[in-house]
């Protein structure tokens, strides 16, 4: 199944995804990279890894959601993608987009959701003296950094963690994670079940 990763950043999460992907047997493809920022240095990975990228900046856009999204859709469209995967995509979506993709969009979230969504989680976590932190991937609906969870992982939390030590831990983690509710979803492994998921396979 062609899929389309969106990001706007570093972008070490599609670079797990690209290099699942390229194993024998990956049950999807990664077809497309997009970014809404021109400068993110994802797109340089990406293309040394010979996948095909685009920018399409949202800036210009400002408030206008459903214009950004008219672009966008027209460039998944093209590509004939049926999967996003966002990783680090920091643009928010209308609900027709999001209503449009239901169940065929994943996104990644540095926390145990639904703990700490939203900015700065590793800092919620460390005031909230969590023990235990981690990482979720989640289809994604209109709420932001919330919908049926398909994968999470678990990191400690040590006594002398800063944000920037827990997110490199947490990070670990969302590279393991990404590219296995990636696979779930592209062999039908796993199922929407109102807020839920359900499992119709082995989680390894
Ligand atoms: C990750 O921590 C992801 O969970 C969050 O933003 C960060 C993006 O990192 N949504 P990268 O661009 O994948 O390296």
């Amino acid at each position: 199944r062609p899929v389309a990763i969106l990001i706007s950043g570093r972008g070490s999460n599609m670079s797990a995804l690209i290099e699942a992907a390229a194993a024998d047997g990956f049950p999807a493809e990664i077809a497309l990279v997009i970014s809404n920022r021109a400068d993110a240095p994802g797109l340089a990975n990406a293309e040394a890894n010979g996948i095909k990228t685009l920018v399409i900046e949202s800036k210009p856009f400002g408030k206008d959601r459903a214009g950004f999204e008219k672009l966008l859709q027209a460039a998944l469209d093209e590509h004939k993608i049926e999967v996003i995967c966002l990783a680090g995509f920091m643009r928010l979506f209308t609900a027709e987009f999001v209503q449009h993709w239901y169940g065929r969009m994943l996104n990644i979230h540095p926390s145990l959701l639904p703990s700490f969504p939203g900015l700065d989680p590793h800092g919620q976590a460390l005031r909230a003296g969590v023990k235990i932190s981690g990482a979720t991937v989640h289809f994604v609906i209109p709420e932001t950094d919330a919908g049926p969870i398909v994968m999470q992982g678990a990191v400690p939390v040590a006594p002398d963690d800063t944000s920037e030590t827990l997110a490199a831990r947490v990070l670990g983690v969302e590279h393991q994670i990404y590219p296995q509710a990636l696979r779930l979803l592209a062999t039908d492994g796993i199922k929407i079940d109102g807020d839920v998921t359900t499992s119709t396979a082995g989680v390894d």
